[in-house]
């Protein structure tokens, strides 16, 4: 039913600010970061792989876009099995990616053009090709090699089961066995730990050999000059005392889930309360690595930061990541995986706002990473709300594109106007749905691989970009090769195609960021539009002097006359006044 009782700009009036922003200026509080997935975003050498000297080439592509930094997922050496999250050498980059010296010259390329950089910090666990671990396995049990891991003998009488039931995060068992040796004991070859693949072995953070180790490795790159880190598995380093057995079941994105819960039903700050109360999660001890890394970083001039990466819930467990003494922020995956539904997100929003600030941390925003749908494609999945994570396989339902796209960009334009600091996805700028049909012989995630194909995986969001429409690999690099094939809709929304556009969803990006960044949003402080509060299916809200109106429901709603249109994620029709189905707009009311 479209509304028809005609509104004014006064009925845009808000209430008081539901928050308070905290902090003396520190540029991450309200800064809109970037994600690039280096294998992904440009490739330097035409191997078909993104590198280095392909960040470095596109830097202005982000400069002109208008975001404040950019996070770099894994470039180090690493034999590749999980994209680089397993790291074999923490302090050299992979050759896939370039050298030393084209990280120094991206890192000056992007400070150049005023670009912070984050790195990323794989800590949970290593490549089974790091020094360490093929040491381990060269050492005796009990040595202090062995000592780095989490080393366990098997139960049973030969030890030929594994130390406990704990599954991996990718599929099947958590642990694997040894082969045999000579010099084995009564109990046979020992057993070691992996949340992940097995080629991504968990280190033991009991030791303190481990933790002197990160602190350097942190030192290496902070010496570099890099300006924080994002922390893989954040909540995952310290496991319950004796490794208890644990009945629930891990899922790939949300963590673990208690046995029984058929619905992770929602909590009341709107996340879906699935999230990672096993003993392999979220333990009081991983606060103390924090509380040590953030002295690391105040050693250093320039507010360095470290992003959590804890798929943590509800959302007052993920604020004591962020507590005063230890990280900075956290990824807000409550926020990703909100579904399109007008109450649940003012929920959500109220209590990430709170949350953070009771200690006095910024919130965050995200909607894609290179772990989930890209939401172009989660949002065009109607029945189940956008909160499809893991992966859209050929025979699986497909999204409907354009609802995907224009409810991407709604909720983009949505969370633009949010205060706090946001994080993008390379090539959401350019409104990119996953790859959903990609054959299975291409695919590279161990997800799919460990479950025997049941979970289709992660690759269908990190498919090479397009830059240049047409060309091969649409320009991706030289040589037109791309590590994954790129699905045929890419050629129309390569970069190029949309540089200059009107109505582009890069231009929108641009013109979004450019007023978040005029007009102060990430650092305003949020009031809700009184008389649209529990609005079915509008969330209003004003921060600074932009107010900003999102239509999530099924019919158009009447925006006030005489409101200034600053931008809109849609067309709007000025004769009628409507804000559409699925559009956002940023009013001057
Ligand atoms: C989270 C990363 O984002 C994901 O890509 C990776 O597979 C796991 N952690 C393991 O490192």
């Amino acid at each position: 039913m479209t509304s028809t009782a005609p509104i004014t700009t006064s009925d845009l009036t808000a209430g008081a600010p539901v928050h308070t922003p905290a902090g003396s200026g520190e540029w991450w509080r309200d800064a809109v970061i970037y994600q690039v997935y280096p294998r992904s975003f440009a490739d330097g050498n035409g191997d078909g792989t993104g590198d280095l000297p392909g960040v470095t080439a596109k830097l202005d592509h982000l400069a002109q876009l208008g975001v404040d930094a950019v996070w770099l997922s894994p470039f180090y050496r690493s034999p590749q099995k999980d994209a680089g999250y397993d790291v074999a050498d923490y302090r050299d980059i992979d050759p896939l990616f370039g050298t030393l010296a084209d990280f120094d010259e991206m890192l000056a390329g992007a400070h150049e053009r005023g670009l912070k950089v984050i790195v990323d910090l794989v800590p949970n666990h290593s490549s089974d090709q790091h020094a360490w671990f093929q040491e381990a396995l060269a050492a005796a049990p009990g040595s202090a090699e062995r000592e780095r891991y989490m080393f366990r003998d098997g139960r049973g009488p030969a030890g030929d089961q594994a130390p406990n039931n704990w599954q991996s995060i990718f599929g099947g068992p958590a642990w694997t066995r040894l082969a045999p040796r000579e010099d084995d004991g009564p109990l046979g070859p020992q057993w070691y730990l992996h949340l992940f693949d097995s080629t991504q072995p968990d280190l033991n953070w009991d030791n303190p050999e481990v933790r002197a180790e990160f602190e350097d490795v942190l030192r290496f790159w902070l010496d570099r000059g890099v300006d924080g880190f994002r922390v893989d598995v954040a909540h995952g380093m310290i496991k319950a005392a004796g490794l208890p057995d644990w009945d629930g079941q891990v899922a790939m994105v949300e963590g673990t889930v208690e046995e029984g819960a058929t619905d992770p039903a929602a909590p009341e700050d709107g996340s879906t309360g699935a999230g990672n109360r096993g003993p392999m999660f979220d333990q009081e001890g991983v606060h103390d690595i924090y509380r040590a890394w953030h002295k690391v970083l105040a050693e250093y001039d320039g507010d360095r930061c470290l992003v959590a990466e804890a798929w943590v819930e509800p959302l007052s467990r993920l604020a004591r990541y962020v507590r005063p003494d230890e990280m900075h922020q956290a990824f807000n995956f409550s926020f990703l995986t909100a579904p399109w539904d007008a109450a649940t997100v003012r929920t959500v929003v109220n209590a990430s706002l709170s949350t953070m600030e009771a200690v006095g941390a910024p919130t965050t925003w995200v909607l894609s990473n290179h772990d989930v749908v890209r939401h172009a494609s989660r949002f065009g999945l109607d029945e189940i709300g956008g909160r499809q994570l893991n992966g859209i396989g050929a025979t699986d339902p497909q999204p409907d594109a354009a609802l995907g796209l224009r409810r991407a960009r709604a909720a983009t334009l949505l969370m633009l106007g949010l205060p706090g600091s946001a994080y993008l996805y390379q090539g959401e700028e350019l409104g990119l749905p996953d790859h959903t049909a990609l054959p299975d012989d291409v695919r590279q995630d161990p997800s799919f691989f460990r479950t025997n194909g049941t979970e289709p995986g992660r690759d269908g969001c990190r498919v090479p970009l397009p830059w240049v429409g047409g060309a091969p690999g649409n320009g991706f690099g030289p040589t037109g090769r791309t590590w994954l094939p790129q699905p045929d809709v890419y050629a129309e929304l390569a970069a190029d195609q949309q540089y200059g556009v009107k109505g582009s969803t890069y231009e929108m990006y641009r013109a979004a960021l450019g007023l978040r960044r005029s007009e102060n949003l990430g650092a305003g402080a949020l009031a809700w539009v009184d008389s649209l509060a529990d609005h079915p299916d509008v969330v209003a809200l004003r921060v600074a002097d932009v107010v900003v109106v999102a239509n999530l429901g099924a019919t158009p709603f009447t925006l006030p006359a005489g409101a200034q249109v600053l931008v809109a994620s849609g067309e709007l029709d000025e004769d009628s006044g409507e804000l559409p189905s699925d559009t956002t707009v940023w009013l001057r009311a």
